[in-house]
């Protein structure tokens, strides 16, 4: 079996220890994940593996012949070719086998009557079988079902992979991955840009996928349905959790109650002591008091706060006054090459919106965040800003607007005006880089880092329009429930797009939903008030896709086709959404036999007397009850969904 075992690797990077001894084995049936903080060093770990870069110390011991492939978190180097040739060199490692068939097959041709040729036919039919068993002939059709699944349209393959967003290029390294198929894969982040269709796509595709896996992502529903074991990176050290993402997630909240619990005791008591010794420094009395407390204080072991507990606050200055009106759009229309992503398309958003652009991967939502920002000038039809509107851009691909030769400093220095300078290392203090880090080069910056520097370079300068294409990427947890927050209590609008949908449905208060080939539609309602419409719309669609079934002998081609086409992506629909709901109902019976545990558990003599224990159990039941109340409501709304597409009779 292919092997990679890894043992006591460290890292140190000027005085901090990144990584401390780390040691895990990854086989081909290994499905974990790797998980911790922003900045906690996962990427790293994983660069380590894979030999981009080396470690301090420690060595790894791999089993001839395992193949192991690795997607980067960011930084993605793609060829100068076309996106379907790009993801056909996933299938280079047949090239020498052909090279052989070839070689093989011109010296049976020279061969006379005096040679042997037993083993060279030999030889030629091992290796025929082997690309028989492989997927190499059927090339084409893999790649297009692996492009298609992951967001692309047939007509991307002909376009050059420069052309893609850096969103796309991860999608186009991604897919290269799959093709090459190898024994162990390592996925840093890949679910950050895939829009929902995609993400349920590649999670099917991996649960059938036969090898070994290691992935860090922050999606929680991707992440259950993906890995049944959990590495977490904290403080330097790598710690196994068994079971799913959840149940580490669970695990973990615990840990750190009870770590924040002692933190706080262990403060208390410093403290304390500190004040006696304060008290009785000078008093003859107290003298051998005062010292055993000193001796204590300088023996005690500190309980290190974890970075998730350090709190990431901050808040948007208020926003500069401006006109009602901050984005008046007219008549716009834009197209890439022949293909038409806008066309007289209006729109004007209001002071105090918060629009939230949908619609799934290549609808064009990001170009039009591009145009308002005006970062794209190629469109016809105009987009006027309103009076004293000042905008904050936050773009798709961060490290793209950020000079990788700067420090963290001077990059913040950039649009820093001069009274700002006094106060810029308390604002990167409170972005959790601290005095080291603000020298840091960009280069070197995590993902997370990249994200909070490129957010508090927004901050700054204050707006009155915040444009955010996905700003939630790469952050973890607790730094996407800051930015919530803090976005939450702005005053200015907002124009965002968004694939997390608890973030959407927190803050958008208007949703403008692109859809291809068709006029983009704007809801006024929040984000339930969208979906409803939109399944509404959804059942009408249906009705009239049966009534052109109905019609077909009369119908012009086209129309057949369009019914095929929205049969077809009903059909998927349907599927995704019964595969999701099956999980849901698996995971809330496994949450239901928790919940007899625990009050099994609750109900056991022994457990009366220590209260301590109680508090635990009660604490873990209401987490149990209010994580069981969320799977039941999601399961329920798929449940209707899915019932209203059987009763639709759409296909
Ligand atoms: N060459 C370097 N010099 C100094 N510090 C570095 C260097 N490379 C990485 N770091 C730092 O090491 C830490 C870990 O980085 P890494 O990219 O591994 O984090 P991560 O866990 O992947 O975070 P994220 O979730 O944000 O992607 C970060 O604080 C980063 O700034
Ligand atoms: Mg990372």
């Amino acid at each position: 079996m292919a092997t990679l075992q890894i043992q006591d690797i460290a890292l140190a990077y000027a005085d901090r220890d990144l990584l401390k001894g780390i040691s895990f084995t990854i086989d081909s049936k290994t499905r974990a994940a790797l998980a911790g903080a922003n900045g906690s060093g996962k990427s790293t770990l994983m660069k380590i593996i894979c030999s981009q870069i080396s470690s301090d110390s420690g060595s790894f011991v791999v089993t001839k012949g395992t193949r192991i492939s690795y997607l980067p978190q960011s930084d993605i180097v793609l060829g100068h070719q076309s996106l379907f040739h790009e993801v056909e060199t996933g299938y280079a490692r047949y090239i020498p086998l052909l090279r052989e068939i070839k070689s093989l097959e011109n010296e049976l041709a020279k061969s006379d009557e005096n040679t042997n040729t037993e083993p060279l036919l030999h030889r030629l039919h091992e290796i025929q079988e082997t690309m028989l068993a492989s997927t190499y002939w059927q090339r084409e059709a893999v790649i297009e079902q692996i492009l298609v699944g992951l967001g692309f349209d047939r007509t991307d393959f002909v376009r050059q992979c420069n052309e893609f967003s850096g969103g796309w290029q991860m999608r186009i390294a991604l897919a290269k991955i799959l093709v090459e198929d190898p024994d162990i894969m390592l996925l840093d982040e890949p679910t950050n840009y895939l829009d929902i269709e995609a993400r349920t796509w590649l999670k099917h595709y991996l649960r059938q996928y036969d090898g070994g896996l290691l992935i860090v992502s922050h999606d929680q529903g991707f992440m259950d349905e993906t890995v049944n074991e959990v590495y977490e990176l904290f403080n330097g050290q790598l710690t196994r959790y068994a079971g799913n993402y959840s149940s580490y997630l669970l695990q973990r909240e615990q840990e750190l109650q009870r770590l924040e619990a002692s933190y706080r005791h262990q403060m208390e008591m410093i403290e304390k002591t500190e004040q006696f010794i304060e008290r009785f420094r000078y008093k003859a009395t107290k003298a051998r008091q005062v010292q055993s407390r000193e001796k204590q204080l300088n023996k005690i072991e500190l309980v290190e706060v974890p970075s998730h507990l350090k709190k990431l606050s901050f808040r948007f200055p208020p926003a500069p006054h401006s006109g009602n009106d901050a984005v008046v759009i007219d008549r716009l229309s834009k197209q890439y090459g022949s293909l038409r992503v806008f066309e007289n398309f209006s729109l004007i958003v209001n002071k105090k919106d918060r629009l939230a652009v949908t619609g799934r991967n290549g609808a064009g939502k990001s170009t039009l965040l591009r145009m308002i920002a005006m970062q794209d000038h190629d469109y016809s039809g105009s987009i006027q800003l309103g009076a004293n509107v000042k905008i904050g851009y936050f773009a798709q691909d961060t490290e793209h607007t950020m000079d990788m030769t700067n420090t963290v400093y001077s990059e913040l220095e950039t649009v820093a005006t001069t009274s700002d300078i006094p106060r810029l290392r308390s604002m990167l203090g409170s972005f959790l880089f601290s005095d080291d880090d603000v020298y840091k080069s960009i280069s070197v910056l995590s993902g997370g880092e990249r994200s909070r520097l490129a957010l508090l370079k927004i901050l700054i300068q204050p707006a009155n329009l915040l444009i955010l294409d996905e700003p939630t990427n790469h952050l973890d947890i607790n730094a996407k429930q800051m930015l919530l927050d803090a976005l939450k209590a702005y005053d200015g609008s907002i124009l965002f797009v968004s694939h997390d949908s608890h973030f959407i449905k927190n803050l958008a208060t208007r949703i403008l939903y692109l859809h291809d080939g068709e006029e983009p539609e704007i809801f006024e309602g929040d984000y339930d008030y969208f979906s409803w419409k939109l399944e509404q719309k959804e059942q009408f669609e249906r009705i009239r896709a049966v009534q052109s079934g109905q019609d077909k002998t009369q119908g012009t081609p086209s129309d057949s086709a369009i019914s095929r086409k929205e049969s077809n992506r009903l059909k998927n629909r349907l599927r995704n959404l019964r595969a999701e709901a099956d999980t849901l109902l698996k995971h809330s019976e496994e949450l239901e036999l928790k919940l007899e545990t625990i009050e099994h558990e609750m109900a056991r003599k022994e457990n009366y007397s220590d209260g301590e224990r109680i508090v635990q159990l009660v604490q873990l039941k209401e987490l149990t009850e209010s994580q069981h109340e969320e799977i039941t409501q999601q399961w329920f709304s798929l449940h209707e969904e899915i019932e209203q597409l059987e009763h639709g009779d759409a296909f």
